[in-house]
């Protein structure tokens, strides 16, 4: 039988997504009350990681732990893709061995041939086009504070990129609304807009995408791998910066979230991101609770 795995939001329906994140939600309160259940004792999460992380690394590696199970991490120097073995060869192998593979790739494509030879589950720890794990987080912090997020307004604010298309596909998986402001030539994926079934708005304004939202999101202007279009990126990207005035067009109480890490002064003020508003640091907790109930979901069929 073919693995289930989880390359984009586009692999779990809406009613998957709703439950992990209700298990994700009561996972949190377990630990938060000192329970240990071990319910992955005897797996094995294999990570292949071509990219530097921290939240990533760290949450999947806590969670395995806390779920009773064991990891290996391998950067690109530990494992032979480095010297050429093939990408089909590497998953038809580890797959033998291993419960579930997480993979952070430069290259979507790369993730994609993975899965197609992988008897066990592949996990999207990021790739150059999507971040699902992230928007897991992201929707149950939003959720956390908001409560049902169907029909809410979020504005995302800079680069149409790897992050910025998770959203896009999480506004037609948990259907709210999604205002994006990006330069021109910024803009996030044409098709993936298309398939949001009109839930997602394009703007070259940050102020009209802000507008009334109840939520303000944004991301490094220059993701990994865009290292050599920094300083042509700065410039292309200014008067993007989320800033104390940006964020009192949106609604009163509007939360400002974002993957992290950030680069304050450029996409994002350091008023606002070490503001009242900021869920940042609940965003970045939840990536392991996100995770862990979704590790529980493809290794065990749940959640319940
Ligand atoms: N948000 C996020 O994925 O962070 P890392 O790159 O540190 O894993
Ligand atoms: N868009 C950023 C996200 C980092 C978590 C990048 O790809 O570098």
């Amino acid at each position: 039988m073919k693995p289930r795995h989880f390359l984009t939001l586009a692999d779990l329906s809406p009613a998957e997504l709703k439950g992990l994140l209700a298990r994700a939600a009561e996972l949190k309160a377990r630990h938060k009350s000192g329970a240990s259940d071990a319910p992955l004792r005897g797996k094995t999460m294999a990570m292949i990681f071509e990219r530097s992380s921290t939240r990533t690394r760290v949450s999947f590696e806590a969670g395995m732990a806390q779920l009773g199970g064991a990891s290996i991490f391998l950067s690109p120097r530990d494992t032979h893709l480095d010297r050429g073995e093939p990408v089909e060869d590497t998953a038809r192998v580890m797959s033998r061995m291993v419960d579930v593979i997480v993979i952070r790739a430069g290259n979507h494509a790369m993730l994609e041939r993975f899965a197609a030879h992988s008897r066990a589950p592949v996990i999207n720890a990021l790739t150059d086009r999507h971040h699902p794990c992230q928007l897991l987080a992201d929707v149950q912090t939003w959720s956390e504070r908001r409560g049902d997020i169907r029909g809410q307004t979020a504005a995302w604010i800079g680069d149409g990129n790897n992050v910025c298309h998770s959203w896009i596909q999480a506004a037609l998986r948990f259907d709210f609304n999604l205002r994006i402001a990006t330069p021109r030539g910024y803009e996030p994926d044409a098709e993936l807009v298309r398939a949001s079934e009109g839930r997602v708005t394009l703007t070259d304004d940050p102020a009209a995408a802000v507008a009334g939202a109840d939520v303000v999101v944004t991301d490094t202007w220059a993701s990994m791998g865009q290292e050599g279009e920094k300083a042509e990126r700065l410039a292309a990207f200014r008067g993007f910066t989320v800033d104390g005035a940006l964020m009192r067009r949106a609604g009163k109480d509007a939360l400002f979230m974002h993957c992290l890490p950030a680069y304050r002064g450029h996409e994002v003020a350091a008023e606002v991101i070490d503001g009242p508003q900021s869920v940042v640091w609940d965003e970045a907790e939840n990536r392991l609770h996100a995770q862990k109930a979704l590790l529980e979901f493809l290794l065990l069929g749940k959640p319940k």
